[in-house]
């Protein structure tokens, strides 16, 4: 197995947002080890991926502490009430210079509540939360919180959704870009610190009421005047 610049793990990678990031940047030929608590499943999502996108695609499915082990950018895809557990499921794999990305949601659903409700989260928010559940070697960024399942996994469409990257490490931002830019649609868009977070949380929660009012599956976010 190959460990490059090209590689991310997605723990979680068997679940609607992590799988629709895998098809993506499988489709963009990136080289995506998909997690699972069981390999099994890991394998079948593996295996689903390459018969949407086509047998030369670059994926793999594995345990969650294999496919962090093996990769330098990784992605948590857990809804927020296993997020710490998770985390900790991890704690012996990490290596300085990795990259987390969070872009769990710590909606209300997590208690048995509203999908378009967010919960107050002590650390501020799942973001930063995550960030107390690693080393401080390993950068943790927010990113992918307002791009929806749906959209992701529609892959012959564009994503129409512009994604908000917020870290306290400005390089591992700026890493994220060619990620973001790899899935059509995406603008990225740099949120600045982690704790901006809380703020690109929050919306997810808001544009889940939207898809009810309005009825459609994956009502996203566009910032304008970005351009000098
Ligand atoms: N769905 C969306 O449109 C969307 C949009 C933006 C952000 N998000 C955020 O993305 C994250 C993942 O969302 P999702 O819809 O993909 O969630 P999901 O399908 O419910 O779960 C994703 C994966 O997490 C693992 N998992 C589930 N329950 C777990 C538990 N109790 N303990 C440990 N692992 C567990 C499962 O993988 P294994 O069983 O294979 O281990 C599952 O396939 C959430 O934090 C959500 O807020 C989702």
């Amino acid at each position: 197995m190959g460990e490059d610049q090209n590689t991310v793990a997605v723990v979680g990678g068997t679940g609607d947002q992590g799988f629709g990031l895998a098809l993506r940047w499988a489709k963009a030929g990136r080289h995506v080890l998909i997690g699972s608590r069981v390999r099994s499943r890991a394998e079948d999502a593996a295996a689903r991926v390459k018969s949407a996108v086509g047998v030369s695609a670059q994926v793999e499915g594995m345990e969650n502490v294999e496919a962090v082990a093996h990769a330098p950018l990784v992605i948590l895809s857990v809804p927020y009430e296993a997020q710490i557990a998770t985390l900790k499921t991890l704690r012996e794999v990490w290596r300085p210079g990795q990259i987390l990305v969070d872009l769990t949601v710590p909606l209300e659903t997590s208690v048995g509540g509203s999908p378009s409700r967010l919960l107050g989260v002590w650390a501020g928010s799942a973001a930063e939360q995550a960030a107390q559940h690693v080393p401080d070697s390993v950068a943790v960024v927010g990113a992918f919180h307002n791009v929806s399942a749906h959209s992701l996994q529609e892959i012959e469409h564009s994503v129409e959704c512009d994604v908000i990257v917020c870290s306290d490490n400005a390089d591992a931002r700026g890493k994220l870009r060619p990620w973001v830019e790899a899935i059509p649609g995406c603008q990225y868009v740099d949120g600045g610190k982690l704790e901006n977070a809380r703020i690109v949380e929050s919306l997810t929660a808001l544009l889940i009421g939207m898809n009810r009012r309005y009825k459609v599956p994956g009502a996203g976010i566009r910032v304008t005047g970005l351009q000098p």
